[in-house]
């Protein structure tokens, strides 16, 4: 824990003695104060929902600044590790706390390659869906499924259980993912190659069948590795403290993730790169640039119920840096491909200067966030738009098992069990049927 610092008091107007609670540091960002025991010493609990002034755990992590539009992975900017580092690199950042030298990447690349493959029987599981299934459903189930597999990693109390479990959820998300896709579109399942990157081995398993190999393009690729790397990790989001809640109950960590890819399915989390491109898509249809006039009075109007997706954060109130890194990819992908007139593109650049020149927008200080070009990405890359929250959950696993982790390894950990303010009926006697 960090070093007390100054303390804060508390003082009520109703008797209770006023409480006086340590305030600790972080490295950067806002202090905490210490209301542990705030319960035990004044009866009252504090009332927070969508955690907006909580901090529930510490983390060694990733740091965001919302204000100024900053990123660190471990320190790290993300503009620097996106421009730098492969994936799998972050990945090790993530999980151990460093940047991996040369001999370090080689194993623990040669670690996760190792176990791409999953077992045999979990083709069959796909078999009990229906093929128009959503592509987050499945995944919620094969995921949960992985801890029926791989009993011989699932003591969490022991480290080196901890990481091999680690090391299969990030090898074989992307195999997952990928068989997803192939039974949706009634196509064999393609096994992994172990020779190409982790981004490459991916789109081989997406894109190529028994008939025909996929080409890798390199632009392609990058683009998909840099994908993976802005959606690695985002601190203490609503799926982290998902997973995080699951597992301080010492539920497995594929159970874990499971429960952390239901939570990411949400439009206002994950589920918004897929509503963002639909979002895109109709107002194409529905006359593009020469509506979006119409379109954004109906977004400002609170009873219409309609969004600009990809727009707004709880802690970016400025542009989300990832989405700048989005954008730079977004016109190297259109160029690469010839598709630099892509309209969905252009009307989504024409949508946010709109936005960000309209003092809805401005006074609220909503900004692009890392969905709003990420759709036009993958569409340009061939995934299908159902398949967009999967590709999130399989970069983000990376950083739900880091978080994972460093949750267990704390001994401040507890069950996660948060109070609540009851409003509901105070005591009352029930009368035999025949007398309510
Ligand atoms: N379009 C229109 N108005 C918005 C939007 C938006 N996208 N986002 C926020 N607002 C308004 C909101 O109505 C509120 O207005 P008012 O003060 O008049 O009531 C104000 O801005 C503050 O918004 P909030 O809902 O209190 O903010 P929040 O922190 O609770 O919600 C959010 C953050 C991301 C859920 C929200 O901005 C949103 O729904 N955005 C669209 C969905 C989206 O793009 N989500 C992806 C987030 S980034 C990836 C991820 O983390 O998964």
């Amino acid at each position: 824990m960090s070093t007390i610092d100054n303390k804060a008091v508390l003082s009520f107007t109703d008797g209770t003695p006023s409480l006086e609670m340590p305030v600790y540091k972080g490295t950067i960002g806002p202090d905490v104060i210490d209301i542990r025991a705030l319960y035990n010493k004044t009866g009252k609990f504090t009332y927070d929902p969508g955690f907006l002034s909580t901090a529930a755990c510490n983390s060694t992590i990733t740091y965001i600044d919302g204000d100024k539009g900053e990123l660190l992975y471990r320190g790290y900017p993300i503009e620097q590790l996106a421009v730098n580092c492969d994936f799998l690199e972050v990945a090790h950042l993530l999980w151990n706390g460093e940047l991996p030298n040369q001999a370090q990447k080689n194993e623990f690349v040669n670690h996760v390659t190792r176990h791409t493959m999953v077992h045999e029987q979990m083709s069959r599981f796909f078999q009990g869906f229906r093929r128009d299934a959503h592509p987050m459903a499945v995944m919620v189930g094969t995921v949960g499924a992985l801890s029926a597999f791989y009993h011989d990693s699932l003591d969490i109390s022991d480290a080196h259980h901890r990481e091999v479990s680690a090391i299969r959820l990030i090898a074989k998300l992307p195999t997952l993912v990928a068989m997803t896709y192939k039974y949706t579109i009634g196509q064999p399942f393609v096994y992994p190659r172990n020779d190409l990157s982790y981004a490459g081995n991916f789109m081989h398993m997406m894109f190529s069948n028994p008939c025909e190999a996929y080409k890798v393009n390199d632009v392609l690729v990058r683009a998909m590795d840099r994908i993976f790397i802005l959606h690695a990790d985002h601190e203490q989001n609503a799926s982290t403290s998902t997973v995080r809640l699951s597992g301080s109950s010492g539920a497995n960590p594929f159970a874990c993730i499971a429960a952390g890819i239901a939570c990411l399915w949400g439009p206002a989390h994950g589920g918004a790169n897929e509503a963002c491109l639909n979002m895109l898509e109709e107002l194409q249809a529905n006359g593009g640039e020469a509506k979006l006039g119409e379109f954004i009075a109906k977004v400002k109007d609170k009873n219409s119920g309609v969004k600009l997706m990809g727009f707004g954060h709880r802690v970016y109130k400025n542009y989300d840096p990832r989405a700048k890194l989005m954008r730079e990819t977004c016109h190297e992908v259109l160029e690469v491909l010839g598709l630099q007139n892509d309209p969905l593109f252009k009307l989504a650049m024409a949508l946010e200067k709109v936005a960000l020149e309209d003092d809805y927008f401005v006074s609220r200080k909503l900004y692009p966030n890392v969905d709003y070009y990420s759709g036009i990405v993958q569409r340009a890359i061939g995934i299908p738009v159902p398949l967009f929250t999967a590709i999130f959950a399989l970069a983000r696993t990376v950083g739900w098992i880091a978080q994972w982790n460093e949750m267990i390894s704390d001994t401040e950990q507890k069950i996660g069990r948060p109070r609540q303010l009851y409003k509901g009926a105070a005591l009352r006697t029930v009368l035999p049927i025949g007398k309510r």
